[in-house]
């Protein structure tokens, strides 16, 4: 690794494709940066420092009076792509970095992986690599799919669940939503899979970026992740025809439709699952005020994992797509689950984090 000494001297024959200038070169992470140069900004060299032409610099350093001095006198000599690690949380923060010429903000203190992925963004992608994610997004929802595929088919033909798969499947789409962003894995499903399929991975994927929005433990949000997967498995008996039915349902036909939670669960009951998912796949119609489905559980009855993926189920369901209905847009849908939590039928506190959790990555990722 070459440091600025090493630099000031003339001794590095290769341009690094970054530069790292950093202030704590002992304990940040971000010295494992691959094909990267080190200059310390508190070192004297920094302001002689020749930048040579890499393709980007990141700044892990504080935004002290004395640093932003610095970095403004080296500005002639900087790349335009440049990366700040700041707390995205302060608002100051942020426009200090700007006004330095940010063209990318991360989190300080740095996280490598979400440094890694800026960079790769920020100097370009290289095809062999996007290619790569593809295959990764495509081999997330594949596992998630032939899952749910086995699942539905398991439920009409009476073979057991392999909770395994799944557990495995739900793990992979934990892994790919934060490295891909939820988005982008719902692009791909919405080309993938239609109907129930589609509704069922949306609302595993809503749950997911939820439970690790509220930092849940891994676990449980793989539980979450599988009780999102699972929890319309009961609908696999239930006639297409009457699924995708544009007009007003008869009350016999509601009834069927209305039974899917109980069927589902029935069939999972004899696997070996954890009795929080099972809850969850029975209870995710209940409403906190006892008007739901099938049970009329209410409050405190209703525990959290089962609230938070009736949310989820809602929210997805507003905005898809449906044989009678047009999505809603995620503002609008946030709106419907407002006025659901207001009138008593669902968690408010969980609505409004469900919010933060959909509009912070709407606007992370913009
Ligand atoms: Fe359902
Ligand atoms: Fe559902």
């Amino acid at each position: 690794m070459l440091r600025s000494q090493d630099l000031a001297a003339g001794h590095h024959d290769k341009v690094a494709a970054v530069i790292v200038v950093g202030d704590d070169t002992v304990s940040s992470p971000v010295y494992d940066l691959q094909d990267a140069d080190f200059v310390d900004i508190a070192d004297e060299k920094c302001a002689r420092y020749d930048f040579g032409s890499p393709q980007a610099v990141v700044f892990d350093v504080a935004l002290s009076r004395e640093n932003i001095a610095i970095i403004q006198s080296l500005n002639p000599v900087l790349p335009k792509k440049r990366v700040f690690s700041v707390d995205l949380k302060s608002f100051r923060a942020r426009i200090q970095a700007n006004s330095l010429g940010a063209t990318a903000l991360i989190n300080r203190p740095i996280r490598m992986r979400e440094l890694n992925y800026c960079i790769q963004e920020l100097i370009g992608t290289t095809q062999r690599k996007r290619d790569r994610r593809q295959v990764e997004i495509d081999r997330s929802i594949k596992g998630a799919a032939s899952a749910l595929t086995s699942m539905f088919d398991g439920i009409s033909t009476g073979a057991k669940l392999d909770v395994e798969g799944a557990l495995r499947a739900c793990g992979d789409i934990g892994a790919a939503i934060p490295e891909f962003g939820q988005e982008k894995w719902l692009d791909n499903i919405r080309k993938h899979h239609v109907s129930t399929f589609q509704h069922c991975l949306l609302v595993t994927s809503v749950a997911t970026m939820f439970g690790q929005s509220l930092g849940m433990r891994r676990a449980d949000v793989v539980a979450l992740t599988m009780a999102g997967m699972l929890h319309d498995i009961g609908k696999a008996t239930i006639p297409v025809a009457l699924l995708d039915k544009p007009g007003k349902l008869t009350d016999a036909e509601l009834k069927i439709i209305k039974s899917h939670p109980e069927v589902g669960s029935r069939y999972l009951s004899s696997t070996v699952i954890r009795p929080d998912i099972l809850h969850a796949v029975r209870h995710h119609h209940e409403a906190l005020d006892g008007s739901g489905y099938p049970d009329g559980l209410s409050g405190h009855q209703i525990p959290d994992m089962t609230r938070i993926l009736t949310v989820c189920d809602i929210y997805a369901a507003l905005i898809e797509r449906r044989s009678y209905k047009e999505p809603l847009p995620p503002a609008a849908a946030i709106d419907v689950l407002r006025t659901l939590a207001t009138g008593g039928k669902v968690e408010g506190a969980l609505v409004e984090a469900l919010a933060s959790a959909v509009f912070d990555r709407t606007t992370a990722s913009a």
